[in-house]
């Protein structure tokens, strides 16, 4: 494939039928942002069915880490699915589990072995890490921050906090989970200025919630992402998570890191939170840990995930087909891609703080390596949302040719697959700013 090419209306004839099939028969609830059908996917691209190709500058949402079917991730799953396709991880042993437990054992921080829980996905590896902080401290409460996203089945959703359509109709959710506002220095929930702050989003937590509503040492955990994704793509300042981490360890409570959008490589380090240089208590993983395969892993210290024969565990949880993509993966992430996340990285964010400089409709353009966002805002002085003008932009850009997707109140997200190259990124580029450049003129 050679670079996007759209020659057809979208979504064209084909894609429209399919578009058609899927109204009637799927469950109305997934939020897509605009009828774009997928066909097939090589590498930097995917091809709806008819013909058009796109680059793709998303990979399912930070998930295919390797790019659409690279041909050593399709020969592990080939091999793999000729000899085993599944047997049930939770009644027999096979290699493929165990090495890659072993592998995410020695590739996550923190020093000495640890152990390694399998699901088939991020709200799975959220549930496993809440039910384990809750199991082994036996305290009965949770803090999270606002505009996190951890998952959307019961448990998980209750740390979920980026829209209320994601939680309005399904209360009660799990009880005794206090939200407090992120560190999110470009809109300040305490009208504070980074750098001549006292960092009232960690004293919070002494100052006002022990203080006066959350007994801390009933508090079991705390989960965080490292860079909040669905929030809008939120990078928090060098300091935030060591300070965070400071008043935990006072009170003995876990910090959960939710890797599931921002691990294997993506921002540069194996796992985000090596950016802070703060050790975990327990990790989740998900999306991009297998390529696209279904694997999810909750990963914490021997000692902790310490737990009886029959506390918690699945079917389908570390396939052995996931297994070998995963184990896959992580060898191409070890042998070049995250060092090349960190120098495409570089070259996205430029070019577009490039954009921010020239376009009054971009703001705030942050991210490390290849989890880069900025806000479409209807003034860079007044700082206003402008969702229209972001969705706007999305869809041209769309229309052009370039996958990104929206998220948070009006950010839009770049989280391409690790093989990205220059030139990939200069046509990325140069199709964004084409996009802003005419929705500045019709807003
Ligand atoms: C940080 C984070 N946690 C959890 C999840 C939930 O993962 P899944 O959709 O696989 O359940 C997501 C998904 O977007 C995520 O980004």
């Amino acid at each position: 494939m050679k670079g996007p090419r759209v020659r057809t209306e979208l979504p064209g004839p084909k894609g429209q039928a399919i578009v058609d099939l899927d109204k009637t028969y799927i469950s109305p609830s997934y939020p897509r942002s605009y009828p774009m059908v997928v066909a097939k996917g090589e590498g930097m691209y995917m091809e709806d069915p008819d013909g058009n190709r796109f680059l793709d500058f998303i990979a399912g949402i930070a998930t295919v880490t390797t790019g659409h079917c690279h041909p050593a991730i399709v020969k592990a799953i080939k091999r793999q699915a000729e000899t085993l396709i599944h047997t049930c991880g939770t009644d027999f042993y096979y290699e493929q589990q165990a090495a890659i437990a072993k592998k995410l054992s020695d590739i996550c921080p923190g020093d000495g072995q640890k152990r390694v829980f399998l699901t088939n996905s991020g709200t799975e590896s959220v549930e496993a890490a809440i039910k384990l902080a809750r199991y082994k401290t036996k305290r009965p409460l949770y803090l999270a921050f606002y505009n996190g996203f951890h998952g959307r089945s019961m448990g998980s959703l209750s740390f979920t906090s980026t829209k209320t359509v994601q939680r309005k109709g399904f209360f009660p959710l799990v009880p005794g989970v206090t939200h407090i506002p992120f560190a999110n220095c470009y809109r300040c929930a305490y009208g504070q200025t980074y750098g001549k702050c006292d960092f009232e989003c960690v004293k919070i937590l002494e100052d006002v919630l022990f203080r006066g509503a959350v007994p801390p040492e009933e508090v079991a955990a705390l989960i965080s992402e490292p860079i909040q994704g669905e929030g809008g793509y939120v990078v928090p300042p060098a300091e935030f998570f060591g300070k965070i981490k400071e008043v935990l360890d006072r009170y003995g409570i876990l910090f959960i890191a939710d890797e599931i959008q921002s691990g294997m490589g993506r921002t540069g380090k194996m796992m985000a939170i090596e950016h802070w240089g703060v050790v975990p208590d327990i990790i989740t993983l998900a999306k991009g840990l297998a390529s696209g395969m279904p694997l999810g892993a909750c990963v914490a210290p021997r000692d902790l995930m310490d737990w009886p024969s029959g506390a918690h565990a699945n079917t389908f949880g570390g396939n052995p087909i996931s297994c070998v993509a995963a184990l896959e993966t992580i060898r191409l992430i070890e042998e070049g891609l995250m060092e090349n996340a960190v120098r495409q990285g570089q070259r996205l964010l430029d070019g577009l703080l490039q954009i921010q400089k020239d376009h009054q409709l971009i703001d705030r353009v942050n991210g490390k390596g290849l989890m880069v966002g900025l806000e479409v805002v209807k003034d860079k002085a007044t700082k206003e949302y402008a969702p229209q003008e972001r969705t706007a932009i999305v869809t041209r850009a769309w229309q052009k040719g370039l996958i990104c997707f929206g998220c948070g109140v009006s950010t839009i997200r770049f989280s391409p697959p690790l093989i990205v190259e220059s030139e990939h990124i200069d046509t990325c580029l140069q199709i964004f700013e084409e996009a802003v450049t005419e929705v500045e003129k019709e807003f």
